[in-house]
């Protein structure tokens, strides 16, 4: 292994320690509270925020130093109902936009409810219902993480609407992810998913930046064996499509 990438993995290792602490400091208050003084709803749901997102932060600081322990990328796959797979992604996404909103999600319970909340937020969700409950077996943790990075973009770059189409046959699971947005030249179809690469606002150059979610999403849906297509047009959105090859 070259020094470089020791000395990254070392640093994304020491994050650990000031995760653990977020975590414990705020579940410390939460319990505290509960004994001592009250706290307000408002400053519940606020910790709460903290404390689910510093779990989210130690898994993937976790998935960092196993992909590190594996040029392959660890496969670990496991038996998960489909909405596992779904869910879990807008939480993470809404979090970040508007919290109320995740923890009506986290709490939606049930296909009718998840889709109208979803509808309130611009987002139209394509999935039949009896696929709520199926049994998927595939990598839960990587296809949230592909779901999620092609989220982020989509709310980035939408003008009113995501649509996302969740379908299933008997030997793929199918995932889409559109937006209305300006939408992405075909020249740069293939350069969108090259790491460090972002376009310009006149996308008329590349600009160097943290462009890795794109790059990140397609290596973990070619680790398991699945292919990613962009269809898009300028101003006429973006449309990224993942197909899965199930398990077993
Ligand atoms: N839905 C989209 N609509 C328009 N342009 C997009 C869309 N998704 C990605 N792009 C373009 O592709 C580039 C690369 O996307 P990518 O997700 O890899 O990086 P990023 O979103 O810029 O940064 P991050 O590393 O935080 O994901 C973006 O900077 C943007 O220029
Ligand atoms: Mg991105």
């Amino acid at each position: 292994m070259n020094k470089n990438r020791i000395k990254t993995e070392l640093l994304v290792h020491d994050l650990k320690n000031p995760i653990a602490v977020i975590e414990a400091s705020a579940d410390m208050l939460i319990r505290n509270a509960e004994r001592e003084n009250p706290l307000t709803e408002r400053q519940i749901k606020a910790l709460t925020r903290v404390i689910r997102n510093s779990r989210i932060a130690m898994s993937l600081v976790n998935d960092i130093l196993e992909v590190g322990r594996s040029n392959e990328g660890i496969l670990n796959k496991g038996t998960y109902r489909c909405f596992e797979y779904i869910v879990f992604p807008f939480v993470e996404i809404f979090d970040l936009i508007d919290p109320e909103i995740a923890e009506r999600i986290s709490r939606a319970g049930g296909y009718k409810a998840f889709i109208e909340i979803l509808a309130s937020q611009g987002v139209r969700l394509e999935m039949d219902a009896s696929l709520w409950e199926k049994e998927i077996f595939l990598d839960v943790r990587k296809v949230r993480q592909i779901i999620r990075n092609l989220l982020s973009n989509a709310f980035k770059y939408r003008k009113k609407e995501v649509v996302v189409e969740i379908s299933l046959d008997d030997n793929n699971l199918f995932i889409s992810i559109a937006d209305d947005g300006k939408g992405i030249e075909k020249e740069f179809h293939k350069k969108v998913f090259e790491r460090y690469l972002q376009l310009g606002d006149e996308r008329e150059h590349c600009v160097r930046g943290h462009g890795l979610g794109l790059a990140g999403a397609l290596v973990l849906v070619e680790d398991m064996g699945g292919r990613m297509t962009l269809e898009s047009e300028m101003n006429r959105g973006a449309k990224f499509s993942v197909s899965l090859p199930l398990g077993r």
